[in-house]
């Protein structure tokens, strides 16, 4: 079924991080105000836009205090409206961040919770812990080595399966479930167009508690396994569906993460499962070891192997069914370019050949702001230039274990979620033109090189490849096959290159895209090139039912029926 946002083209937004418009250092909603029109230019028609609700920021807004409020630093309630204004005119969307997992320990209801006779009590999960003062089970947090914080006054423990100034709602408590509801109704009534839901799959527990065997990986061990795609879930979020989604013509895309299967995400965005209307999945964010290489040294080079089935996973696995999200990066992960791309050797090739793959992929794509420029890791020579907690946390933990520092800091380099947290780089003048202040975190030194306004003036760049690549989408010839069209690898085990097609009511489309800084050879064996659909050379290079790729070289190919 056709529906606008599986036409749209989504644009991930990092508030913090994307343009200060009074200078004080951090990003805020009048920058992205001031920013729509270039966001208009590029094509993106669909916003999600990171927690901008009232905070402490431990962790940069997903700790929120009010939900209901605009953080000062990020502006006004007034700033929000003439946003959502300013981008209705430009015919672009907003979907907000939707925290629905825990609150701040400085929101209303937990201060009020710490009260044992409180009506807010059961809105947290409590519990009095193990004789000897002990946690009541081993599990983990995603941010620390327990998810139990112990409360001195009320002698008992509460969960928090990420930061301790986060803690977990209980939602088995309906009162607590109708308020977020509520909240949610009054975004949507506001005019919002929808909801990334944050950390949707651990809205259930495994409430007897049980220890955990503790199989998990990274440098420490997590527990997801007890808080995470639990059947209750979707009663939970069939429930609010019921009482929020389903009444508004919006778009709602949970967080799913790792470990989810092709099945567990058919159970929240599969056909009538009346939950949400897509899933974002990590499955392909670490196809070059930079995550679990941490023992062995690092080897970057992509696995192209597992890439290519993941993406063959996802891919056909929805098809008909459900909705795929298409992305390479969030704010919680590495750079694209510095993951699965050549920013020393072949950025823009590389660049280009990313753009491409994700592009012609079935799916709504969402870019993450500087992916349109190439914005690369930044490579911080101290550690203490990285800001986010859970990042201090993993290399706090490592040294104190006694591993060689210096392989520490390459672990957090390639790893860290501030890798795509710097701030956007505008221009090549003081500050990367982000601001006029000193940012809240160290520019990219890189800026000089890549950066917003030297890529618009040059037609040959990523933006203005990019910007293409989207007007295709949007509006051309190959509109449908590019949004509804089937996928299938070609060439499934060439070792270098990521070929697919796409058909669509008559129309194929070959997809090739090199991986590698190596020349590599694709037989076209039956199929028949028509016309050129995009490419990132300038001139392309078939002989006789080859194609040559030159590094990184991607070709997008219409083929004879
Ligand atoms: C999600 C967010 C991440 C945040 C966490 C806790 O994973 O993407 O940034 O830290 O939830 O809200
Ligand atoms: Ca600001």
């Amino acid at each position: 079924m056709r529906k606008w946002w599986k036409e749209a083209v989504g644009y991930q937004i990092y508030p913090k991080s994307f343009y200060d418009a009074n200078g004080d250092g951090v990003g805020d909603i009048r920058g992205i105000i001031e920013k729509l029109d270039y966001l208009q230019d590029l094509g993106v028609n669909l916003l999600w836009l990171c927690p901008v609700y009232k905070s402490p920021m431990d962790d940069n807004g997903y700790d929120v205090s009010d939900y209901y409020g605009i953080a000062p630093e990020f502006g006004t309630m007034d700033d929000f409206r003439e946003l959502l204004q300013e981008a209705k005119e430009r015919n672009i969307k907003i979907i907000m961040d939707l925290v629905l997992n825990h609150t701040s320990d400085e929101h209303p209801w937990f201060q009020a919770a710490c009260q044992e006779s409180s009506p807010y009590r059961d809105f947290y999960i409590w519990h009095p812990g193990k004789p000897g003062g002990k946690e009541p089970n081993n599990w983990g947090s995603f941010f620390t080595p327990s998810c139990w914080e112990w409360h001195e006054p009320s002698q008992k423990f509460y969960m928090h399966i990420f930061s301790k100034k986060m803690p977990d709602l209980n939602w088995r408590h309906r009162p607590m479930r109708e308020k977020l509801y509520e909240m949610a109704r009054w975004w949507l009534d506001l005019g919002v167009d929808g909801f990334r839901v944050d950390a949707v799959a651990h809205l259930e527990r495994q409430w007897d508690l049980a220890d955990s065997s503790k199989s998990g990986h990274g440098p420490y061990r997590e527990d997801w396994g007890k808080f995470s795609n639990l059947p209750k879930v979707h009663e939970y979020l069939r429930e609010m569906h019921e009482e929020v989604f389903s009444k508004y013509d919006i778009v709602t895309v949970g967080e799913v993460g790792g470990d989810a299967g092709i099945d567990a995400a058919l159970n929240y965005a599969g056909p009538g499962s009346n939950q949400l209307d897509m899933v974002f999945t990590f499955d392909h964010c670490w196809m070059n070891r930079g995550w679990n290489s941490y023992e062995s040294g690092w080897h970057n080079r992509t696995d192209l192997y597992w890439l290519k089935q993941t993406f063959k996973k996802w891919q056909t696995g929805l098809y008909g069914k459900a909705w795929n999200p298409l992305y390479w990066l969030n704010h919680d992960h590495p750079r694209v370019m510095s993951q699965y791309g050549d920013p020393e050797n072949f950025p823009k090739e590389s660049g280009k050949m990313l753009a491409t793959a994700l592009m012609f992929m079935w799916g709504t794509p969402f870019i993450y702001n500087g992916e349109e420029i190439g914005m690369t890791n930044p490579n911080y020579e101290e550690l203490s230039d990285y800001k986010d907690q859970s990042t201090m946390e993993k290399a706090q933990r490592l040294l104190d274990a006694g591993h060689d520092p210096k392989l520490v800091k390459r672990y957090i380099q390639t790893t860290s979620r501030d890798n795509s947290r710097t701030p956007m780089q505008w221009d090549d003048g003081a500050g990367g033109g982000f601001g006029s202040q000193t940012p809240w975190i160290k520019m990219n030194p890189n800026y000089k090189q890549v950066n917003a306004k030297q890529q618009i003036l040059d037609k040959d760049s990523l933006y203005h490849y990019y910007k293409k690549l989207i007007a295709l989408r949007r509006a051309s010839h190959y509109k449908d096959v590019m949004v509804y069209g089937d996928f299938a690898l070609f060439d499934e085990f060439h070792p270098n290159i990521f070929a697919f097609t796409r058909h669509y009511q008559g129309m194929t489309l070959l997809v090739a895209c090199n991986f590698f800084a190596e020349t590599a050879y694709l037989g076209l064996g039956p199929l028949a090139l028509k016309e050129e659909v995009a490419s990132n050379y300038p001139d392309a290079n078939v002989y006789e039912g080859t194609l040559c790729l030159r590094p990184y070289e991607a070709v997008v190919y219409e083929l004879k029926n």
